[in-house]
């Protein structure tokens, strides 16, 4: 079970506890973290979601699709490198430890 570090726009940290194979905002809305609204519940269609994450989970993940790169052009706060819809991005051992940043709106 893969600890995700999620880091808040306020600067606090809340680590969680993530089950493989829910999605990061699956995960961000089970532990209420601030910051992730989903609002499309999952749908990549709102970027209510926009997170941050680490260059080298980025490699990882693999190439992000056409649809969720478009997305993130509409995300509230500006786009960064690290920038991914976490409605996207399943859960897996990967992940464990690894900080989750909420981009401040
Ligand atoms: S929940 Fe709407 S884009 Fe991720």
């Amino acid at each position: 079970m893969p600890t995700i570090r999620f880091l808040l726009a306020d600067g606090e940290e809340l680590a969680v506890e993530a089950r493989n194979g829910r999605t990061l905002m699956e995960t961000a809305l089970e532990n209420s973290v601030p910051g992730i609204i989903a609002e499309c519940n999952g749908s990549a269609a709102c970027a209510t979601c926009h997170v941050v994450l680490p260059d080298q989970i980025i490699s990882a993940l693999g190439p992000i699709s056409e649809h969720e790169n478009d997305m993130l052009d509409f995300a509230e706060a500006p786009r960064q490198a690290g920038s991914r819809l976490s409605c996207q991005i399943k859960v897996s051992d990967v992940l464990d430890n690894i900080a989750v940043r909420i981009p401040s709106a």
